[in-house]
């Protein structure tokens, strides 16, 4: 059995961890980190009990800010396996358990299709960004408020006027512009707008292509198959060039000309239907498909971020620890000199927190961290930028071609 000065010493190191996990914003972890820093008071607190009390409070402080941060989305997943492993203990459902989930509402969701078990293809979204998260795109939120967004009257007066409703969105741009965020955000505004639950399935594209000729239909068929059982839901694509790459760009691969025809038949169904909505992502619009292209009239490209909202993105996220030597304005230009996307900022300034941590005197409070210059340029280095000028210069021409 652990000494309790062992113990004493690892729930100190844990809740360090906890410290500059909350501060460099990684939630997911922090959550982890508290959950075995409580194990280890737990442990403490046998044998000194009530000296603790106090430690106790401030863990569940943080636990909280952890679960408001991460939104509702990871804990809904956690509650649907909850009930799901609370039915299988007593019992009470024994009938193809492991195929059913258990939404919010208890509704029981078919998740297997025949030997397709459809939970393999979706991404779990561990946050549900809003659109003030989203730091530019205006013109592009504006896009999908006057379009998606509707309010029952608008909605009742464009089916009078025989105006059809719009249901597919094509999102590209270059790797971590902010695709999925994009999309995440529209599924939070549509709920919110709505006052609806809607179900948002984030599939990754890559892991429903399937080498064997007949199964990547099979799989296409399973999703569509699954949305059906939601009333209102966003079916998002990610990386859909592994599906619908144009014929021309995949002849010669087997079964491809079927893939696209499945696709674009069940697409049809999908969008005769009001409550449904689908995104699709790629970084590369250029090799799609033409046929699947058409169906969408909603292009819009994610670009990366200019100057100006790099600055709003400096000042929100480490504004307040940049040493006086650097000023936004300066940083700004470095990051756009170097076309940095926003997850590229994104791990950039989480090394640059954990750096100006580092460098804090133990006993300093945070609010005096700095990032100083030297810990920017070593920075840039260590995480330089995924910008590829042969990809831009792609999406650039295709922007020029595809003016609409
Ligand atoms: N407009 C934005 N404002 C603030 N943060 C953003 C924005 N766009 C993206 N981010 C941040 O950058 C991260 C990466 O973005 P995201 O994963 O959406 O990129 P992507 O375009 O989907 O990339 P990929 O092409 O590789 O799939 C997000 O998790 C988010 O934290
Ligand atoms: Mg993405």
């Amino acid at each position: 059995m652990a000494s309790l000065n062992d113990l004493k010493h690892s729930y100190i190191a844990v809740k360090k961890d906890v410290e500059t996990y909350l501060f460099v914003e990684d939630y997911a972890s922090a959550k982890k980190a508290i959950e075995e820093a409580v194990k280890l008071l737990n442990e403490i607190n046998k044998r000194e009990p009530h000296k603790w009390d106090a430690a106790f409070e401030s863990l569940k402080k943080y636990y909280a800010v952890c679960k408001a941060k991460l939104g509702e989305a990871e804990l809904k997943q956690y509650d649907k396996k909850k009930d799901l492993s609370k039915k299988k203990e007593d019992g009470s459902d024994n009938k193809g358990q492991d195929d059913i989930l258990v939404n919010e509402s208890g509704q029981e969701i078919q998740t297997k299709f025949g030997d397709i078990d459809v939970t393999a293809f979706f991404d779990v979204a561990s946050s549900h960004p809003t659109f003030d998260d989203i730091i530019g795109m205006e013109k592009e939120k504006d896009i999908i408020r006057d379009n998606f967004m509707l309010s029952d009257a608008m909605r009742k007066k464009k089916e009078e006027m025989e105006i059809e409703s719009e249901s597919f969105i094509l999102l590209y741009g270059l790797p971590g512009t902010g695709k999925t965020y994009f999309a995440q955000a529209v599924a939070t505004e549509m709920e919110k707008a709505s006052g609806n639950h809607i179900e948002f399935l984030s599939v990754v594209s890559t892991r429903v292509k399937d080498s064997k000729v007949g199964h990547t239909e099979k799989n296409i068929n399973a999703i569509f198959d699954y949305t059906k059982q939601f009333e209102h839901v966003i079916l998002f694509m990610d990386e859909i060039d592994a599906l619908l790459t144009s014929r021309q760009l995949a002849s010669g691969e087997p079964g491809h000309e079927g893939v696209i025809a499945t696709f674009l038949q069940r697409l049809g169904g999908f969008s005769a239907n009001k409550n449904l909505l689908f995104i699709a992502a790629t970084n590369t619009p250029y090799k799609l498909d033409s046929a699947a292209l058409s169906r969408c009239s909603t292009r819009l490209e994610v670009p990366l971020p200019t100057k100006e909202l790099l600055k709003i993105s400096i000042q929100r996220k480490i504004g307040s620890y940049l040493h006086e030597e650097i000023s936004i304005d300066e940083l700004a230009g470095l990051l756009e000199s170097k076309h940095y996307s926003n997850r590229d900022i994104k791990m950039l300034f989480k090394d640059l927190k954990l750096q100006a941590l580092k460098a804090l005197p133990e006993d300093a409070p945070v609010s005096e961290a700095r990032i100083t210059k030297e810990m920017v340029l070593q920075g840039m280095l260590d995480h330089p930028s995924a910008y590829s000028a042969s990809e831009a210069e792609k999406l650039r021409q295709y922007r020029e071609e595809n003016k609409y």
